[in-house]
């Protein structure tokens, strides 16, 4: 074949990416074993039901046709209403673009803010597809990390420190994807004063916005804030929708106008029916509060049963879908104690150092199985690490 662009074939480089552990796990899964997978972030549960039946309807009723670019105007403006709840600045219809998923959303704010060339800093530990989501725009990025040993909050000094003069942006995340650190009022406020100060984009991923224990706070909300931040949002996480791919990105009007002709050349807007489902979901919060209550619950579970075993320590861990545990005074190569735990336990995590190297000497837990599981789990886990011997 003749060659493909380098372009494509930089998005993601070869070789190890971190999942190794997962997929060895699935494998063996799909082939008869008892595994427990704590190692991906999907809901074991379906979409609630009223969101499906307003699908299912709106497929009955014959919406099978194209939709507006920025995304249909009850969608846009249900988008709108729920990012003025979860952003705490007021948000009209024109300030919100209509995108397949969260990754879309990213892709979005990475491709209206930075020229090839560009820089951005992201702060660690972050989602898997971050590096390759500037890959793509061209971008360079330097990656920060927020330490372990202050709970994952991430520091403005260290930041600043990673600016460069082509820098336009930071990226960051919270509820925190893989640590579950909710980032503290004093960091986002460190992050906004460096915004303003540098005239820098702030993307702040908020897809989990909706589950973050005692309250989420977006750095939009701060002095300077709502005209240089671009948030993606979700209903993945929030409404139980992976699988419908339906995002958002919220931001100045000026930027989301300039973002249709990305939408025009890129999805050409979004599936009808999906769509409508969408938007009655959005305006009537279904499922929201029932999930946000499920997840709590089962951090507690999990973490109460993993109580005063002293060689774990739990860091982060306050919202999202993860619990985040330090291992390393039981093993210092967490990439080691996660493929002894599924030989030993039949028990699936993710490596820490999967998303980089602030989070190495750690286990990701997702939470995305039932109670009753999280505490086998949990017992399987003590019994490993009580009888862990290099
Ligand atoms: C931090 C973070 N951002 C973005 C996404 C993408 O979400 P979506 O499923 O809506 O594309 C995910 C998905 O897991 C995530 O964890």
């Amino acid at each position: 074949m003749p060659s493909p662009s380098d372009r494509i074939s930089g998005i993601v480089p070869s070789g190890k990416d971190g999942w190794e552990v997962h997929f060895a796990a699935w494998k063996r899964r799909e082939a008869g074993e008892p595994i427990i997978m704590l190692s991906i972030g999907d809901h074991d549960f379906d979409t609630p039901s009223p969101t499906v039946e307003a699908c299912v309807t709106a497929v009955r009723a014959g919406h099978h046709h194209y939709t507006q670019l920025p995304g249909m105007p009850r969608l846009r403006a249900a988008m709108a209403g729920v990012a003025t709840r979860a952003t705490g600045v007021e948000t009209g219809a024109s300030q919100v673009i209509a995108t397949p998923g969260g990754q879309a959303a990213l892709y979005a704010a990475v491709q209206a803010t930075l020229d090839p060339g560009r820089h951005a800093v992201v702060v660690a530990p972050y989602y898997a597809t971050y590096p390759g989501t500037f890959r793509a725009a061209g971008a360079s990025f330097t990656v920060v990390e927020a330490r372990a040993e202050d709970g994952f909050q991430p520091s403005a000094d260290a930041i600043a420190a990673a600016l460069q003069p082509e820098t336009r942006a930071i990226l960051m995340n919270t509820p925190n994807n893989p640590t579950g650190a909710v980032y503290s009022r004093s960091a986002l406020e460190g992050i906004a004063r460096l915004c303003v100060e540098r005239d820098l984009w702030l993307l702040s991923d908020e897809v989990y916005w909706a589950l973050a224990g005692d309250g989420h706070l977006s750095p939009r909300a701060l002095p300077g804030m709502a005209e240089r931040t671009l948030v993606i949002n979700s209903m993945s996480k929030s409404h139980g929708m992976t699988g419908w791919r339906i995002g958002w990105l919220t931001g100045p009007e000026g930027i989301i106008r300039l973002l249709v002709s990305l939408n025009l050349v890129s999805t050409y807007g979004l599936a009808d029916f999906v769509s409508r489902a969408a938007a009655e979901a959005l305006e009537n919060d279904y499922g929201v509060a029932e999930i946000a209550a499920r997840y709590a619950a089962r951090r507690t579970v999990f973490l109460d049963a993993l109580r005063g075993l002293n060689e774990v320590t739990v860091r982060g861990s306050e919202g999202g879908m993860y619990v985040m545990l330090d291992i390393r005074a039981v093993e210092p190569d967490c990439e080691k104690f996660a493929w002894a735990l599924l030989e030993a336990e039949q028990v699936a995590v993710m490596p820490g150092a999967s998303f980089g190297d602030a989070a190495a000497g750690h286990v990701r837990i997702s939470l995305c199985q039932p109670e009753p599981v999280l505490l086998d789990a949990a017992q399987r886990f003590r019994r490993f690490v009580s009888t862990y011997k290099d």
